[in-house]
């Protein structure tokens, strides 16, 4: 859907009488570092060129009014702004909804409502972030509309806490900073712990990054993903009767094989590893990247699935399948779980030459594995949340 057939839509949904501006944020793929960020580890996510778009007007009755195409059975969702509160039946409209409720207990001015029409490209339930590109999308609008000067990371930080609070979703914050701060062919090292980031161009060589999605749908706000971040935290109390740690970031491997004992129970014992692990081999893969060294960055990718399938427990039956699958491809130099996990998606990293042939036997051996047809898109990294202007 292109900007003027948005805007139109705007027009057929609530009145031509103001002149919409239109917005947009993208959702993200991961290349390594999965459930680190909220254990203060790194992350090395990109921004896609899927995005969410909304074309927006402020009001100025304190009303919001909320559409989007891609729910058009929803309908309208309207709210006051000073009575916010998350109900199940405004459905994917809590994410808009719990930005506007966050920006408020900011005490930032967005008192007098909006009009907005959502569109959005991004496979739904597919991990790659269709909710942070909802909330940054529209956070980026109100940014603009009401003129509240809002830096990107802040905008990123009240999506997450959207999430946190309003959705009751515990996320950290990599996707919506991710939705924020993308830049075109680069990926973002982002330390969660004290949020320095930098930008590593994405200089791949005759190599492309592919998203195999499993179409096995995936809810974090109904899977294991708060029980698991649960166990990580009190694995980490354990750790801190000792250690004097923040988080489990900023463990080494040998300060966790020296200290691990300390954990009692088992199961949070994996938890953790796989949480220093993880972490460690984000820095590493970022090393190799920029070294131009591929085939390294491919193989901690294949160690991060492994450690997500056994250790953190959360791919499943039909990611594991799709990783299986693309391991043994020909010019397949590494694969892995991407995002939250329990379904979704899993990211490959394929020579080009060899990409239509990955494509046609995985989805062969994953169908015939699961009963599900898989969808691939080439990932391109591109530009955070912003304003579309003509
Ligand atoms: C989801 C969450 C993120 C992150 C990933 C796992 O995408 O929203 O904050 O924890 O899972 O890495």
């Amino acid at each position: 859907m292109n900007k003027g057939e948005l805007k139109e839509q705007f027009g057929k949904i609530f009145g031509a009488a103001h002149t919409p501006r239109l917005f947009c944020a993208p959702a993200r793929v991961n290349l390594i570092g999965e459930h680190t960020d909220y254990n203060g580890g790194h992350v090395f996510p990109c921004a896609l060129s899927f995005n969410t778009y909304v074309t927006a007007a402020k009001r100025s009755d304190g009303k919001l009014r909320l559409y989007s195409l891609n729910f058009p059975q929803i309908g309208v969702v309207e709210a006051d702004v000073n009575t916010l509160a998350f109900d199940k039946k405004q459905d994917w409209a809590n994410y808009p909804l719990g930005v506007v409720w966050a920006m408020r207990q900011r005490g930032l001015d967005v008192k007098g409502g909006a009009d907005m029409l959502f569109w959005g490209d991004v496979p739904l339930g597919a991990g790659l972030s269709s909710s942070a590109s909802i909330e940054l999308a529209t956070a980026v609008a109100l940014n603009a509309l009401f003129d509240l000067h809002v830096a990107q990371t802040e905008l990123a930080k009240i999506g997450q806490e959207a999430e946190n609070k309003f959705v009751g979703m515990n996320c950290g914050i990599m996707d919506q900073f991710a939705s924020a701060m993308g830049k075109k062919n680069h990926a973002i090292l982002l330390d969660c712990n004290t949020l320095k980031y930098e930008y590593a161009p994405l200089d791949l060589k005759g190599v492309s990054i592919l998203i195999c999605n499993t179409n096995k749908p995936h809810n974090l706000i109904e899977s294991k993903y708060n029980e698991r971040r649960a166990q990580s935290e009190h694995a980490l109390k354990q750790l801190q009767a000792k250690l004097p740690i923040k988080a489990l970031g900023e463990l080494s491997e040998k300060a966790f094989e020296e200290n691990k004992e300390l954990i009692t129970d088992p199961v949070e014992r994996k938890r953790a590893k796989h949480a220093v692990y993880e972490n460690q081999r984000t820095l590493k893969a970022e090393q190799a990247l920029k070294e131009g060294r591929l085939e390294e960055f491919g193989k901690l990718m294949n160690a991060s699935h492994v450690s997500l399938r056994d250790d953190y427990e959360v791919t499943g039956k039909e990611l594991d399948a799709m990783a299986e699958a693309a391991w043994k491809q020909p010019g397949v130099l590494g694969a892995r779980m991407t995002g939250g996990g329990f379904g979704g998606c899993v990211v490959a990293l394929v020579k080009t030459q060899d990409v239509d042939a990955f494509k046609q036997n995985v989805a062969k051996e994953y169908r015939a594995k699961t009963g599900y047809t898989p969808d691939f898109y080439i990932a391109a990294a591109d530009d955070g949340a912003r304003e579309l202007k003509d």
